[in-house]
């Protein structure tokens, strides 16, 4: 993809190092010129280490805004959601006012849950920075290859995710699309061949994802 700049690292803990200094220094862009940041967090296991370092970095939380790309139908406090990943490991630890994180209400099941955060969404539009994960079928947030999604609607209720949970609410690609800058983070070896196809133009989901700057992606093999 012309659009993409690769950034192949060794480890996972550069990938963070990378992205982290990305998404802080995104935020003081933002809040220098518009006086917010709004942040689509990412699901999966890539990101954790970057949520850590953010957890241990200095910056104006009070004008941070956070979203989340997917989240997956499981109880609130389920440890396999993505916001109870991204609140032990980050959020838990700075100080962004909680009416400043939008949690999508996934414990309601899919359509409620979609219902509400369609709202949330058109009311951040544009965001500053969209953090990504990609797996190995090539699908991101939770736009998975070969299901059917509704280009009309902003968030996607998921009922059938290859990947478990099955019930899932995501973004959809054109509202992940609509943002200032849009990073992924993708960890493992296992990855490297839907890296290839994803630069062969083949049409993975992870490849659906076009703002309209081009994207850094950060990749390390462990
Ligand atoms: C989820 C995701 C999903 C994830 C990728 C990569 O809820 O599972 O948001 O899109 O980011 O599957 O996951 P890993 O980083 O764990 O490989």
């Amino acid at each position: 993809q012309e659009n993409s700049r690769w950034h192949i690292l060794d480890t996972s803990d550069d990938v963070a190092k990378a992205a982290c200094q990305r998404i802080l220094a995104a935020a003081e862009q933002a809040i220098a010129e518009q006086g917010i940041f709004k942040l689509v967090l990412a699901g999966g296991s890539a990101p954790e280490k970057t949520y850590r370092l953010l957890a241990k970095a200095q910056a104006d939380w009070g004008k941070w805004f956070i979203y989340y790309g997917d989240e997956r139908c499981l109880s609130e406090e389920h440890k396999n959601r993505n916001s109870v990943m991204a609140t032990r490991t980050f959020l838990a630890h700075v100080a962004i006012p909680e009416s400043q994180i939008f949690t999508i209400p996934a414990e309601f099941g899919p359509k409620l849950a979609t219902e509400f955060y369609q709202n949330i969404v058109a009311d951040a539009l544009p965001f500053d920075m969209v953090l990504l994960g990609m797996g190995e079928d090539g699908h991101t947030a939770s736009l998975f290859p070969g299901l059917q999604y509704n280009q009309d609607e902003l968030v996607h209720a998921v009922h059938n995710s290859p990947k478990p949970p099955a019930e899932r609410v995501t973004i959809s690609a054109r509202g992940l699309s609509t943002s200032h800058e849009v990073i992924f983070l993708i960890i493992g070896s296992n990855k490297e061949d839907a890296i290839k196809r994803w630069k062969s133009g083949e049409n993975l989901p992870v490849a659906c994802i076009q703002p309209e700057t081009p994207i850094d992606i950060y990749t390390a093999g462990e």
